[in-house]
């Protein structure tokens, strides 16, 4: 019998028993929802809503059923439609009619709002500590291959040449965001919505405080329409994996690159790298692909649930019931691409001869000729043109810059001196760049111990 058969006449059509029940996919919240009613029946039980016994018989009841999901014993039912009537269903059939008072003051709309924070809280705490192993990993490698010079680019065509770990500390920035993303989400996640009822609130004089102390809220909901319609904590979260999964791609599109024989820069450890079933010699960067692969399904969520909230009317309703198939996903794919990704990084391969070699190619030190002769009184603009007019000259000749001598350096400008040469080396283009935040070996080893002190201020945050 149904918990809510009252007011039918019928049974449920089957197709509709099946399409309705959402408990293939929301007996994940087995744990929090177990957790949610303790707290509510031990309030009920201290506001004297129901007795001290009833209480403690519910309280006993769920931690046994909890044990014995966790030692895979109990099956869940379609027939009960979700977790949270199914844990209900079976604590009454076990220990009577005290089990039918659990659900007195509180609603599934509520209960349900109340198992997706606390979930996401902790899913949370999981994926910080993931983000701070990979900014890690990062450090560790900027640190290793401080000295490594790799041509910067723009429009993937060379620019300038730079640190290696400059680059590499590019993307530490970016997960440093992430990570204070969502420890920001985490605040707007970290609400208490038990006693928001249906929507309304509750006619019974219970201890919403309570409820929040235990299960370690900061606060509780200041409206109770708006708790049981909310979920733009979800969304928000879903927005964090999909900018974390950019991120990812990013790194990993670089990485497949880079492991291309016309870059050569990087080699993927055989543990992380894939091969053909036709072509002996291959070693491709799956792994690497898969992550820049499965972006789009966390993308999917953010907007399949943008969609789903987008016109709802308050309160509740029915379609938000999609919102966990999405985030289980989401959830599932950033911290299984975050696993994979820091070992991947940890045991890649650099070729810093080759990065070096590449960074001498495609004239990345005509910046540096501009910037010499305006150290020589000419302005800028003039200095561009005539360093684009030596470009031009060294290319059809099929010489760099460094080929010059003095003299051909001359014809094009009589600012030009003998200390060209030495201003030109890749080195002293790098070494050069030494304001905040650039890419000299200064600013970068700099760059390493303020990135540290991030990673130990991290640390502190994560509960
Ligand atoms: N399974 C439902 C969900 O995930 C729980 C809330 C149901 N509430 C209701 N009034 N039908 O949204």
């Amino acid at each position: 019998m149904k918990m809510w058969s009252g007011r039918f006449t019928k049974e449920t059509d089957e197709l509709v028993e099946d399409f309705h029940s959402s408990i293939s996919f929301d007996s994940r919240l087995y744990k929090q929802d177990i957790r949610g009613s303790i707290a509510h029946a031990r309030m009920l039980g201290e506001q004297g809503i129901i007795s001290k016994k009833e209480a403690e018989l519910i309280i006993e009841g769920l931690k046994e059923i909890e044990k014995e999901i966790e030692e895979g014993k109990i099956t869940f039912s379609v027939d009960a439609e979700d977790i949270h009537m199914n844990i209900e269903k079976i604590l009454t059939e076990r220990i009577g009619d005290a089990g039918k008072k659990l659900h007195t003051a509180r609603s599934r709309n509520d209960q349900v709002a109340l198992d997706m924070r606390l979930y996401l809280k902790e899913e949370i705490n999981v994926l910080l500590d993931l983000i701070v192993h990979l900014q890690e990993t990062i450090v560790a490698k900027a640190e290793e291959n401080i000295d490594v010079i790799m041509p910067g680019y723009t429009h993937l065509q060379k620019a300038q040449p730079v640190l290696f770990s400059h680059h590499l500390l590019a993307y530490f920035e970016m997960f440093q965001r992430d990570y204070e993303r969502l420890l920001d989400c985490r605040k707007r996640t970290d609400v208490m919505p038990l006693g928001s009822g249906a929507l309304a609130g509750t006619t019974f004089p219970i201890d919403r405080e309570r409820v929040k102390e235990e299960l370690g809220f900061s606060e509780i909901s200041r409206n109770s329409i708006d708790a049981v319609s909310d979920r733009d904590f979800v969304l928000e979260f879903l927005f964090c994996a999909s900018m974390i999964m950019m991120h990812l791609s990013r790194f990993c599109e670089e990485i497949i690159l880079w492991s291309t024989d016309e870059f050569g820069f990087v080699e993927v450890d055989d543990a992380y790298g894939t091969g053909s079933s036709i072509m002996p010699q291959k070693k491709n960067p799956d792994v690497a692909e898969l992550i820049r692969g499965k972006t789009g399904r966390v993308y999917g969520s953010l907007m399949a649930l943008l969609t789903v909230m987008k016109s709802l009317p308050l309160a509740y309703n029915k379609d938000m019931q999609e919102d966990k198939e999405g985030l289980f996903d989401t959830l599932d794919t950033v911290k299984g691409c975050l696993k994979v990704f820091i070992p991947m990084l940890k045991t890649i391969k650099i070729f810093p001869q080759k990065m070096y070699e590449e960074a001498q190619r495609g004239f990345t030190n005509a910046t540096d000729v501009a910037d010499y002769l305006v150290e020589k009184g000419i302005p800028f603009r003039e200095a561009h043109e005539i360093t684009g007019r030596l470009v031009l000259h060294c290319i059809k000749q099929r010489i760099t810059l460094n080929d010059l001598s003095l003299e051909e350096f001359k014809k094009f400008s009589h600012a030009f001196g003998e200390d060209i040469f030495q201003r030109i080396s890749i080195e002293s283009c790098v070494m050069r760049r030494d304001v905040p935040g650039a890419t000299s070996p200064r600013q970068v080893s700099q760059a390493i111990l303020t990135s540290k002190k991030i990673i130990e201020w991290n640390r502190l945050h994560i509960v």
